[in-house]
C-alpha cells in the first residue's frame, strides 16, 4: 500500500468549534465534508486526543467556519497546532456565539455552518460525528483554502492528530 495515494484526495481547512458549559474551543480540521442535503448534514473527524473532540462528544453541537485563502500560519497555527488546554484560542479573535452556542469564526474564513450531532462513529483515534446543519450562512468574498494549497502554497505540515498524517519511517 502507498499511503502518498492518500494526499491525492481533496479537502479544505476548516475551524471546528463547541462548548463546554460557559467554555469555548476549536481546532483545524480538514476531514469536513457534506453527507446529504435534505435534510442537510456535515460529517467531522475529530482526534480523541484534541479538546474540542471532548466538547463536541459533551455538548452534542459543533460549528465549522471554512478558513480563507489569506488566512497566514500564525492564524492557522493558532487554531492547529496548540491546544485549548495551554491557552484561550479566541482571546483577540472576533468571533460570534452561534444558534447552537457553538462559537463562529469571523475572521479569515468565508463561511459557516452550525450543526448538532445525530450520529457518531468511534474510529479509534477520531471520533467522526454526523451534525444535522441547524444554520449556516456566508461571512466574507474570498476564497476558501483548500488542503493543497495549505502544503504546497503555504508549506503547512498535518500534525500527528489530523487524520492524513503520516509517521516518517525511522532512519
Ligand atoms: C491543516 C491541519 C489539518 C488538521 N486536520 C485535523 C482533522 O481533520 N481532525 C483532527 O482531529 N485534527 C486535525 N488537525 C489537528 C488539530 O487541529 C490539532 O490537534 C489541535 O491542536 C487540537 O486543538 P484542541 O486540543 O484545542 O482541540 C489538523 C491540524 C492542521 C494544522
Amino acid at each position: 500500500m502507498n499511503p502518498n495515494a492518500f494526499f491525492n484526495m481533496s479537502y479544505g481547512v476548516y475551524i471546528a468549534s463547541s462548548i463546554n458549559g460557559d467554555k469555548i474551543n476549536a481546532h483545524i480540521v480538514n476531514a469536513v465534508m457534506q453527507t446529504t442535503s435534505s435534510p442537510a448534514t456535515f460529517c467531522l473527524a475529530s482526534n480523541k486526543n484534541n479538546l474540542t473532540c471532548e466538547y463536541i462528544q459533551q455538548s452534542k453541537v459543533f460549528a465549522v467556519s471554512v478558513v480563507d485563502n489569506d488566512a497566514d500560519m500564525k492564524f492557522i497555527g493558532r487554531f492547529g497546532f496548540r491546544t485549548g488546554r495551554d491557552i484561550d484560542k479566541f482571546d483577540g479573535i472576533k468571533y460570534r456565539i452561534g444558534q447552537t452556542g457553538a462559537p463562529i469564526v469571523l475572521e479569515h474564513t468565508v463561511a459557516f455552518v452550525e450543526c448538532k450531532v445525530i450520529n457518531q462513529i468511534d474510529l479509534g483515534s477520531h471520533i467522526l460525528f454526523v451534525g444535522e446543519v441547524v444554520d449556516a450562512d456566508n461571512i466574507a468574498e474570498g476564497k476558501p483554502l483548500t488542503y493543497a494549497d495549505y502544503h504546497n502554497v503555504k508549506k503547512g505540515l498535518s500534525p500527528k492528530n489530523a487524520p492524513t498524517y503520516i509517521e516518517k519511517p525511522k532512519a
